[in-house]
C-alpha cells in the first residue's frame, strides 16, 4: 500500500514536471512564431539536401546557403560530418533574420558508419534488447558526427520479396515488427531528446509502402482496411505509443489517396485516433509526386498535403514556391501553416537547439566515439545473430580448423559487398571481407584458398544497374570457365568448400526490385559444379531479400543465410562457421519455394477449400508445394532443442484473468546455444476469417549443453483482440488453439476456451 502511494506520487510529480516543460516550450515557440513573417514560417517547413551524398531521387536541392541565410529552409539531410554540419548551421545562426537553427537528418538506417547488418537481417536475432543497444549505439555516432534526425526506422510489413527494400524493414510479421519498432525508437531517442547522444527518431513509410504490387518498389497499394489495421499498421501505431518524435508519409497511394496527401491517414488516424504529437515529413519528393499521381499541379498538390497534416516538404519544395500564394488565395489557412511550423520548431526545442545550435557537433567525440572498437564488436555481435543456418546436413558445420578449405565465390573476397543498401555513411573499404574474417578466426595455420569462381551476375545490364553507387558487380576480365576452373582445382584439393554467393548490395534496396529471385545463373552452375566434386558444399548466401533457393541448394551440405552483414561481416561469418558462436537466427521473412507462390507467409489463411494434396478442388498449385521453403521462425543451431511438457494454468480465460502458458526447452546436443521460443494462437471460430496462426509472443532464451529450462508466457484476453469488420479492437469469446514451438510449421499445441 505504501510501495503504491509512493509510486503514484512520483508518478504525479513526474507529470507535473512534464506539463511545466510543455508550458515553456509553448511559451517559448509561441512567442517565437508571433515575431515569424508569413514567409519565415513556410521556410522552416522545407527540408532539403544540398546532394552531396546520395540523392534518392533524381531532383537535388540548389541554391542551398542563400536559401539557409533567407531563412527559407527548416532541416537539411545528406550533410555529415562535425565540419559541414557546422557551416550549415553557422549561416542558419548567423546569417538567417531569426537566427533559427537547422535540423540535420539522414539515414542512419543500420548503424551511422559502424554499419550493422541490413535490418531484415537485425530482425532475424529477434534480440529487441540488442536491437535497441545497436540504435541507441547508431545515435551515438550520428549525434557525434553532427545528425539530430534519423529517417530510421522502417517498419513496413513486407511479404514480397521481389520489392527489394524488404531488406529495410523486419520482415512478414505485425507482431515481431511492433516490438522491434518501439525497441528502435527507444534506442535512438533515450531518455531524453536533449541528450546529447539522442536523436529524433522517424517512422517511415506510412504507411503500407510494403504492400507495393507486384513487389514493384513506388507500385500503388490497394489493401481493405481489415488487412491494414490487422496485419499493416501494428509496427507504425508501436512507434507512435514509444514516443517516435516523427514520422514519414510514404510514396504509394492508399485507397486512392497518395499518402502524402491522405487527410484520413496524416490527420484523422495519425493524430486524432493515435495521438501522435510530433511532425510529419514528406518522403523524397513525395509532395512534388502526386502531381504524376494526377492529383493536380504543384500548387494544388502541395496544398493539399499542408491541409492533409503533412508538415515537411522534403525536397519538392512546393511548400517554399507555392504556399504563399495558396494562402493569400485562402485555399489554405494560416492554422494550417501555424500548425505545421510549430510542430518543426517543437522537434528542434526538444532537441535543445535553442539553447545550443551546436549541441550535436562534436569533433572531438567524433573522432573517439564513430567506429570505435567497442562499437565494431557490437556491430560483429549482432550480425552473429542475425545469420541464420537454413540447412546442416552431417553437421558439416562447424568446420574443423584444421581441415584444408577452399573458399570460393564472388562475394568470398568482396568489401565491397559487405555493408549492404542503405549505408550511407558507411566505408565499404573498411568492411571485412569472408577471407579475412577466415584467417582471423581461424589463425596462422589455418589452410585456406580462395578463388572467385564466377561473376555475381554475368548479366551486363543488370550489373549496370547495380553499380549506381560505385561497383559492386564487376564483371572480371577472365572468362566463365576460366574462373570455375580455377575454383574447382582449389576445391578437389581441400577437404571441404565454403561457397559465398548471392546477391550486390544494390540489386536489393530502393528501386531495386526483382522479378526472378533466383540465385543469379553464374552463381548457380558454380555451385553446381561444386556439388559435382563430391567435396562437402558449404553454401553461404548473402542477400537483401529472401531468395528462392530451389535449384540451387540441393547438393549443398550446409546452408548459413547470412543477409549483407555490414562491417564486420567476414569476422562474424567465422566465427560461426568455425562454431566460436553457435547461430541462432530465425527467419521474419518466409523463403518462397518459387516466385510463383508469392506471396508466401506463414499466417495465411486457411480459405474455404483448405489444402489438400489429394483433392483437386482445393487450394493449391499443381507445380509447386504451397508452403515456404523454409518458413518464418525457422533457424537451425549446432545443437538441438527438444520441447516437452507444455502446460497451461487453465483451459479458460475471462477478462481481465491470465492463462500461463509453461513448456520446457532442452538442450539435446553437446553445445551451448540460444532458441527463439515462440508462441501462436489461432481463432478457431472468428467473425472475420482468421490467419491460421499468429505470433503472440517470442523469448530468446541461452541452455547449457545438457540444459532444461521452462519459459513461461502470460496469455491474456487483450492479447487475442483483433479488428473486427467495423474496426473495433476487440475478442470473441470461443474456442482458440494455443501453440509453441522453435518455428511457425512445428508447433505443440493446446486448446483453450475464451468466456
Ligand atoms: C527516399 C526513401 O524512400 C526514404 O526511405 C529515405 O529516407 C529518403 N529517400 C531520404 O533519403
Amino acid at each position: 500500500m505504501k510501495k503504491t502511494m509512493l509510486c503514484l506520487f512520483a508518478l504525479g510529480v513526474f507529470f507535473t514536471q512534464l506539463q511545466a516543460q510543455d508550458q515553456k516550450m509553448n511559451a517559448f515557440v509561441q512567442a517565437l512564431m508571433s515575431r515569424m513573417t508569413l514567409e519565415e514560417k513556410i521556410g522552416q517547413l522545407n527540408l532539403i539536401t544540398p546532394g552531396s551524398d546520395i540523392p534518392t531521387g533524381s531532383v537535388v536541392s540548389s541554391n542551398v546557403e542563400k536559401k539557409i541565410a533567407e531563412g527559407n529552409v527548416g532541416g537539411l539531410f545528406g550533410v555529415i560530418g562535425p565540419d559541414k554540419v557546422k557551416q550549415a548551421q553557422d549561416i542558419a545562426v548567423k546569417q538567417s533574420r531569426l537566427k533559427i537553427p537547422l535540423l540535420f537528418g539522414s539515414d542512419v538506417i543500420h548503424g551511422h558508419k559502424t554499419t550493422f547488418p541490413i535490418p531484415l537481417g537485425i530482425s532475424c536475432s529477434w534480440d529487441t534488447a540488442l536491437i535497441r543497444y545497436g540504435a541507441s549505439i547508431a545515435a551515438k555516432e550520428a549525434t557525434a558526427d553532427g545528425l539530430n534526425w534519423v529517417f530510421s526506422p522502417m517498419v513496413d510489413i513486407a511479404r514480397d520479396p521481389r520489392w527489394g527494400r524488404v531488406a529495410e524493414g523486419s520482415g512478414e510479421d505485425p507482431f515481431l515488427g511492433a516490438q522491434i519498432a518501439a525497441a528502435m525508437v527507444k534506442g535512438y531517442q533515450g531518455n531524453s531528446l536533449a541528450d546529447k547522444n539522442t536523436l529524433l527518431a522517424c517512422v517511415k513509410h506510412f504507411a503500407l509502402y510494403g504492400a507495393a504490387e507486384g513487389g514493384r518498389d513506388y507500385n500503388s497499394v490497394d489493401m481493405s482496411k481489415i488487412k491494414m489495421y490487422n496485419e499493416y499498421l501494428p509496427p507504425y501505431k508501436a512507434a507512435v505509443d514509444a514516443g517516435v518524435a516523427s514520422v514519414m508519409s510514404s510514396f504509394n497511394d492508399i485507397d486512392g489517396v497518395p499518402a502524402t496527401g491522405n487527410k484520413w491517414l496524416l490527420t484523422d488516424l495519425l493524430r486524432t485516433k493515435w495521438g501522435f504529437k510530433g511532425m510529419v515529413a514528406s518522403d523524397y519528393t513525395s509532395i512534388g509526386e502526386m502531381v504524376n499521381h494526377r492529383q493536380g499541379d504543384i500548387s494544388q498538390v502541395s496544398a493539399q498535403s499542408l491541409k492533409a497534416g503533412l508538415d515537411m516538404d522534403m525536397v519538392t519544395e512546393g511548400y517554399l514556391g507555392t504556399l504563399k500564394k495558396s494562402f493569400q488565395e485562402k485555399k489554405i489557412g494560416m492554422a494550417d501553416i501555424d500548425r505545421a511550423c510549430r510542430l518543426v520548431l517543437e522537434a528542434k526545442y526538444k532537441l535543445g537547439l535553442f539553447e545550443d545550435p551546436y549541441r550535436y557537433i562534436d569533433a572531438e567525440r567524433a573522432a573517439k566515439e564513430v567506429l570505435s572498437e567497442s562499437n565494431r564488436a557490437v556491430a560483429r555481435k549482432i550480425a552473429q545473430e542475425s545469420f541464420v543456418l537454413l540447412q546442416n546436413d552431417y553437421k558439416t558445420l562447424p568446420l574443423k580448423k584444421s581441415s584444408s578449405i577452399a573458399l570460393i565465390g564472388p562475394l568470398a573476397n568482396d568489401k565491397n559487398n559487405m555493408l549492404g543498401t542503405w549505408a550511407v555513411s558507411g566505408d565499404p573499404q573498411k568492411s571485412i571481407p569472408v577471407l579475412d574474417g577466415m584467417k582471423n578466426v581461424g589463425g596462422a595455420s589455418l589452410k585456406i584458398q580462395y578463388a572467385k569462381g564466377a561473376n555475381i551476375t554475368d548479366d551486363p545490364n543488370l550489373a549496370r544497374q547495380s553499380n549506381v553507387f560505385g561497383l559492386r558487380v564487376e564483371i572480371d576480365k577472365r572468362s566463365p570457365d576460366e574462373m570455375l576452373q580455377e575454383a574447382l582445382a582449389i576445391a578437389r584439393q581441400s577437404d571441404v568448400v565454403v561457397a559465398v554467393v548471392g546477391e550486390a548490395t544494390e540489386m536489393t534496396g530502393e528501386a531495386a526490385s526483382r522479378s526472378d529471385i533466383t540465385i543469379p545463373a553464374s552463381e548457380v552452375k558454380l555451385l553446381k559444379a561444386l556439388y559435382a566434386t563430391g567435396k562437402p558444399v558449404v553454401v553461404v548466401v548473402m542477400s537483401g531479400r529472401p531468395l528462392v533457393l530451389t535449384g540451387a541448394i540441393e547438393g549443398a551440405a550446409a546452408v548459413l543465410q547470412t543477409w549483407h552483414a555490414g562491417i564486420e561481416a567476414g569476422n562474424a561469418i567465422a566465427d560461426v562457421l568455425f562454431g566460436a558462436v553457435n547461430p541462432s537466427g530465425k527467419l521474419t521473412m518466409s523463403f518462397p519455394y518459387s516466385v510463383g507462390q508469392i506471396p508466401v507467409y506463414y499466417s495465411q489463411k486457411r480459405t474455404g477449400r483448405p489444402i489438400d494434396a489429394n483433392n483437386k478442388f482445393s487450394t493449391k498449385y499443381l507445380d509447386a508445394p504451397n508452403e515456404a521453403l523454409f518458413p518464418f521462425g525457422h533457424g537451425l543451431s549446432y545443437t538441438t532443442f527438444t520441447y516437452s511438457d507444455l502446460k497451461l494454468s487453465n483451459t479458460e480465460l475471462t477478462k481481465g484473468k491470465k492463462i500461463e502458458v509453461e513448456v520446457t526447452i532442452t538442450n539435446t546436443g553437446a553445445m551451448d546455444g540460444a532458441e527463439v521460443v515462440q508462441l501462436y494462437t489461432l481463432d478457431k471460430i472468428r467473425s472475420i476469417t482468421p490467419p491460421e496462426k499468429e505470433l503472440k509472443g517470442f523469448q530468446k532464451i541461452y541452455l547449457k549443453a545438457g540444459e532444461s529450462k521452462r519459459v513461461l508466457f502470460t496469455l491474456t484476453e487483450e492479447m487475442l483482440r483483433f479488428y473486427n469488420a467495423s474496426l473495433q479492437y476487440v475478442s470473441e469469446p470461443g474456442e482458440f488453439t494455443v501453440m509453441v514451438g522453435g518455428n511457425s510449421k512445428d508447433v505443440f499445441s493446446r486448446d483453450i476456451v475464451l468466456k
